[in-house]
């Protein structure tokens, strides 16, 4: 999805979100808050390019390491699109359940996926972020059921990680502890409520003139 717009003649790209759910469960809790998000940006008039890694057929990176000579990834499926798609996007936002103390499965393999742009960006020394301005803003969105203090630390820090390799910087984060079963996210109005507002001003701060 490649929105333009025409000023002066010249087509200038409208800026996107690229809007990742990363759980395995349909209408899960973390779908919830992404979903709310997504109406806040679209409630700020920028577009949300979700994707639902659940419905991808994409294998985890198996280090063939061909990225570390080429600055891309060797296999082909279904994640093959969505580098373009990382680098061209104006910010990005991640939704995965904690499991385990970590991301989902198919996050992580998203996630480790993603060393083929790291690849690009240190090794080959590219710019990976193709949006105007310095590196993109990120989200990260998630729920655990657990109360621990320490409950979303792991996971954070893979994000960090993941956001330097991909030329973005971790912007604002949801982070849930006691939600388990689907639909006790609703009981947290006041969660669903701060991710429509980041998507909102998310929005607003994409939608700021670059100079
Ligand atoms: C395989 C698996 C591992 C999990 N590990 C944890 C965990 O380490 N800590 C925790 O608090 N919750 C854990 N959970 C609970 C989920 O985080 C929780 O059910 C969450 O609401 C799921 O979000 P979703 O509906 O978006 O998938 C785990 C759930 C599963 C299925």
């Amino acid at each position: 999805m490649d929105s333009s717009q025409a000023v002066n003649g010249v087509s200038i790209a409208q800026p996107f979100v690229l809007c990742v759910y990363g759980s395995p469960r349909i209408r899960g809790n973390t779908d919830v808050l992404m979903d709310r998000f997504v109406e806040g940006l679209e409630a700020g008039g920028v577009a949300a390019e979700r994707v639902y890694l659940r419905q991808l057929a994409f294998s985890p990176c198996r280090e063939i390491y061909a990225c570390r000579d080429h600055g891309a990834c060797a296999l082909q499926d279904d994640m093959t699109p969505l580098y373009d798609r990382i680098r061209d996007a104006g910010a990005l936002a991640l939704a995965s359940p904690i499991m385990f103390y970590g991301l989902s499965a198919v996050a992580k393999a998203f996630v480790d996926r993603c060393q083929a742009l790291w690849s690009l960006r240190y090794l080959r020394n590219e710019r990976v972020n193709r949006a105007p301005g310095g590196p993109k803003p990120a989200v990260f969105l998630s729920v655990g059921a657990t109360r621990g203090q320490r409950l979303f630390e792991g996971a954070l820090r893979t994000f960090r990680y993941v956001c330097d390799a991909v030329e973005a910087r971790p912007w604002q984060s949801v982070t849930v502890p006691g939600v388990d079963r689907a639909g006790e996210i609703f009981q947290h109005p006041d969660a669903l409520d701060r991710a429509h507002r980041l998507g909102t001003e998310l929005a607003r701060l994409l939608r700021r003139p670059h100079v």
